[in-house]
């Protein structure tokens, strides 16, 4: 493996998606695991009474994947209770032993990961490349969180004073911090954030998005067979309006982090700021509107595939996603030419098939909102290509991929989460007039530059604000420790998932002065 994280820590095991002896072999262990999945709250004292719900495949509904048990009103509450009072004992081990225990949780995906990817495919719809790179990206936070509660946490930091008077700062957890994850990183969002936390030791209530809530309990039961007690890591299923808000109602959470919409995370905003109780953080990472500047230094051919990876990758549903493509005018026709001929072979179906390109969307909700959104593209843009799906997607939650020609950003009003690109022409001489569009659109996620042009590149990349800036390359599937993510202004408060200063935010700083 590659020392990316130096001495202390390894990557998480790749597979090579090249070579057919491993991919059969990953295929035929993932078809193995598959079985009828079930998930419950998982509270210590506490029985939910609530009715389950079925789960099935978003690639074929016919098909039947488990069912899940929402937490009720008295499973919420003990949830609480319990991790109020494991809370402090948690705090109290060593760094190193909560490091340990990670990377104990660390090596257990690794070993289940046959199951953990069969989850992806079947509860969330993710193709096999995706589900593997979600089983990596949840290794790589767990070895990551751990490797830095080592560094920053194991000893208190001693600063200077006069003679006769000691002084140190500590860190320590925050007490209960609330999870809540969406279902598009059901695996590496949801173990990522729950890392972290546990890692600065706080006891951790984990919401997971409503659409995946068997990844999540895998993920949870594989962090207890690791060592985490059960009252430390609470599993509580449930829907975001009734469990989520009441977690976040309550003046015993220490803190929230949130990833999933900007409008979600704006009402848990005001649920935090409403209560009477201590301030407590919330760490939101939200949505974006991506832009992608190509001049006509851009080499077209690499500048389509990077396209065609960031929007269409994932079914267009990673918050990363570039969605709007800004062209100068000279290479404009030529590069939507060669988009559509390019999207021709995108292949979509059946997420468990190798052959796969590109899955379903996660829900009907989801795919009713992106056929509404399409038919006012036919109305005002123009399109450059719409596939047409095979009878095979029939009784999936499918929807085409699509690109379609705008005149102006501003258009686009939110956030479009699915596989459509919107392209845009723009002359050179108007390159800052298209910085201050994708800067008043008020989301900085994700910007992709093609340009062999020094100066421009660092005129763009000054310019925009945005957390995540990829020159020449596609602009999805940031690295955990190598390309820290996150946004600013409506795409998120920061810190970054991945980054050094990210389990800094679930901690609360004591100096402890001694006069000697
Ligand atoms: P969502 O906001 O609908 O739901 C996210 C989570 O919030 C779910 O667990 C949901 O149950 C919960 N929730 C909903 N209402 C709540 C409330 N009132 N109180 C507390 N919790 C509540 O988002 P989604 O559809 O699951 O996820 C897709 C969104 O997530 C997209 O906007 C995408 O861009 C964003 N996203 C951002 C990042 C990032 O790192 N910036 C990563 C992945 C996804
Ligand atoms: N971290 C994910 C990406 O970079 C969202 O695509």
């Amino acid at each position: 493996p590659i020392n990316l994280y130096g001495e202390s820590r390894k990557n998480s095991m790749g597979i090579n998606l090249a070579n057919d002896n491993e991919l059969k072999s990953l295929s035929d262990a993932v078809n193995a695991a598959i079985k009828p999945w079930r998930a419950t709250p998982l509270v210590p004292g506490a029985k939910s009474a609530a009715a389950s719900i079925a789960v099935t495949d978003p690639s074929d509904r016919r098909r039947a994947v488990g069912e899940w048990q929402p937490a009720d009103s008295a499973t919420v509450e003990q949830a609480l209770v319990n991790a109020v009072a494991a809370q402090p004992e948690w705090d109290r081990l060593p760094a190193a032993s909560r490091a340990k225990i990670l990377e104990h949780g660390a090596d257990l995906l690794e070993a289940n990961r046959a199951e953990l990817i069969a989850l992806c495919v079947r509860e969330a719809g993710k193709t096999i490349p995706d589900a593997v790179a979600e089983v990596r990206e949840a290794v790589d936070f767990y070895r990551y969180y751990a490797a830095q509660a080592r560094k920053l946490l194991a000893q208190p930091e001693t600063l200077p004073g006069p003679t006769g008077e000691s002084n140190q700062l500590f860190l320590h957890g925050r007490g209960v911090f609330v999870c809540i994850s969406p279902w598009n990183f059901p695996l590496a969002i949801f173990a990522g954030q729950i890392a972290a936390a546990l890692a600065a030791g706080n006891s951790v209530i984990a919401k997971p998005a409503e659409q995946t809530n068997l990844i999540a309990l895998r993920a949870t039961q594989l962090l207890h067979e690791a060592g985490v007690p059960a009252a430390v890591l609470q599993l509580l299923p449930g829907d975001g309006a009734t469990v989520g808000a009441a977690l976040t109602k309550d003046a015993r959470v220490a803190g929230v982090a949130f990833t999933g919409s900007t409008e979600t995370a704006r009402l848990i905003n005001r649920t935090l700021a409403a209560r009477d109780a201590a301030i407590a953080p919330l760490i939101a990472e939200t949505g974006g509107q991506n832009a992608l500047i190509a001049d006509s230094s851009a080499l077209p051919e690499q500048l389509v595939k990077d396209a065609i990876a960031s929007s269409f990758g994932a079914a267009g549903q990673r918050c990363s996603c570039l969605r709007v493509l800004f062209v100068q005018d000279d290479i404009a026709d030529k590069v939507m030419t060669m988009l559509a001929g390019a999207m021709d072979e995108l292949v979509v179906g059946d997420p468990g098939l190798l052959s796969t390109d590109v899955g379903p969307v996660i829900d009907e909700d989801a795919r009713k909102i992106l056929i509404a959104h399409a038919e006012r593209m036919d109305r005002e843009a123009r399109s450059i290509k719409t596939l047409a799906l095979s009878d095979t997607t029939s009784n999936g939650t499918f929807f085409a991929p699509r690109a379609y020609e705008i005149k102006a950003l501003s258009t686009l009003t939110r956030e479009v989460f699915g596989p459509i690109l919107h392209v845009l022409r723009f002359k050179a001489k108007d390159l800052d007039a298209v910085i201050d569009q994708i800067n008043a659109s008020g989301y900085g996620l994700t910007l992709g530059i093609h340009s062999r042009i020094d100066s421009t590149i660092e005129q763009i990349s000054r310019r925009v604000k945005v957390g995540n800036c990829y020159v020449n390359r596609n602009q999805i599937g940031a690295v955990v420790g190598v390309q820290p993510f996150g946004g600013e202004g409506l795409s998120g408060t920061g810190p970054k998932a991945g980054g050094p200063h990210y389990m800094l935010r679930f901690t609360t700083e004591r100096t402890l002065t001694v006069n000697t």
